[in-house]
């Protein structure tokens, strides 16, 4: 939908008295009328690597969700304040894994004495518990543009993963990039005792997947591809790696936010696309090379925003930039520094990966 113009003017007036103080991050998945302010838009790697861009801006205004925010928080200095437009702004999947659920986890894998032979990976999509924890445990954190990368480290590290909290991202990049078969992996269920295994089924695995789902990306299905195959000749599906193992096995190219943008700028005029992320995202590129002769769809019928990225408007936005402007600090995210500690090595160790 168009912005309003006099929010729009509002926005970029407080931006600019602001300047250099502040720095706007935009993930992928955020409105158009959010996205136009952002100083720097990509996927969660790229968007967790620059957040440090900007040393000398006081403000970093994050647009994306919870964790996002926690994470540039971290991996920033601790003079720089960074800011999420809507508090409400998180993510079902991340709220999957607490640090109770963890730690009791954990417990089992010792039990069954296996501990000490698994490597934590989790996925950016954690709270900054998850991430400490990880870091604790010598793990890493991995995001979906480095998910493999992350894996073949810690294979080196030890002879299991216990992959935290996306389950699919776990089981689509063992399967499709490592190699490993679907008996190769079990979930974990925290809401059953021992996780729902058996002492001998957590010690046979290679891959401990943690019962989490991204509810948006979980709409998509087998039907959708096949659907849409039926209905466009010679489409071309492009999928999220947090889609269903199914999913992921029936569309012809799988890969992050920003592997979906890069592959769609090359794609040839003529060419037709399916694609399976959420809607904000596909619509802005449908709109960006309709006139190229690219069609671009949905990969579903039904709408699918992701609800808490919209949470992210432009009244939020010029509401948080006219606070700051006005020298009012408002919604900051900030890590405690036990946490930050921990969840900043598990960080690092991913920003190190090759
Ligand atoms: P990427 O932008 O890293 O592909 O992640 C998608 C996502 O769901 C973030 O919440
Ligand atoms: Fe979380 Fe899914 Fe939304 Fe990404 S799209 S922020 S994983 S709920």
């Amino acid at each position: 939908s168009p912005s309003d113009p006099d929010l729009v003017e509002r926005a970029r007036a407080a931006k600019e008295k602001l300047g250099d103080k502040v720095f706007v991050l935009g993930h992928h998945y955020q409105r158009d009328e959010v996205i136009q302010f952002a100083d720097v838009t990509g996927d969660s790697f790229k968007l967790a690597r620059d957040a440090a861009a900007k040393p000398e801006a006081e403000y970093i205004v994050f647009c994306g969700v919870h964790f996002m925010a926690e994470s540039a928080d971290i991996l920033t200095g601790d003079d720089q304040k960074v800011v999420l437009p809507d508090l409400a702004a998180g993510c079902s999947m991340a709220d999957m894994a607490t640090a109770e659920q963890v730690a009791e986890c954990w417990d089992v894998l010792t039990e069954a004495g296996i501990a000490d032979v698994t490597v934590p990976v989790s996925y950016m999509n954690s709270s900054a518990d998850i991430k400490a924890f990880t870091g604790k445990h010598g793990g890493t954190i991995c995001t979906s543009s480095n998910a493999k990368k992350a894996l073949d480290w810690a294979f080196e590290q030890g002879e299991k993963v216990l992959f935290l909290p996306d389950q699919h991202l776990g089981r689509n990049t063992a399967v499709r990039d490592m190699g490993m078969s679907l008996d190769d992996c079990v979930v974990y269920n925290p809401h059953k005792p021992n996780g729902g295994l058996t002492a001998e089924q957590l010690r046979a695995a290679k891959m401990i997947l943690w019962r989490g789902h991204c509810s948006v990306h979980g709409r998509f299905s087998l039907e959708s591809v096949e659907d849409v195959r039926a209905r466009i000749p010679g489409v071309n599906v492009l999928v999220h790696p947090e889609c269903k193992h199914e999913v992921v096995a029936a569309a012809d190219h799988v890969g992050s936010t920003e592997y979906i943008i890069n592959t769609l700028e090359a794609a040839p005029a003529g060419s037709k696309w399916a694609i399976g992320t959420e809607l904000n995202l596909v619509r802005r590129l449908a709109n960006r090379y309709a006139d190229q002769g690219k069609e671009i769809v949905f990969l579903d019928k039904t709408v699918c925003f992701c609800s808490t990225m919209n949470r992210i408007d432009l009244p939020h936005l010029v509401w948080t930039l006219e606070s700051l402007a006005e020298g009012n600090l408002v919604n900051r995210i900030e890590v405690d520094k036990e946490t930050e500690a921990f969840a900043k090595l598990a960080l690092e160790r991913m920003l190190a990966l090759p």
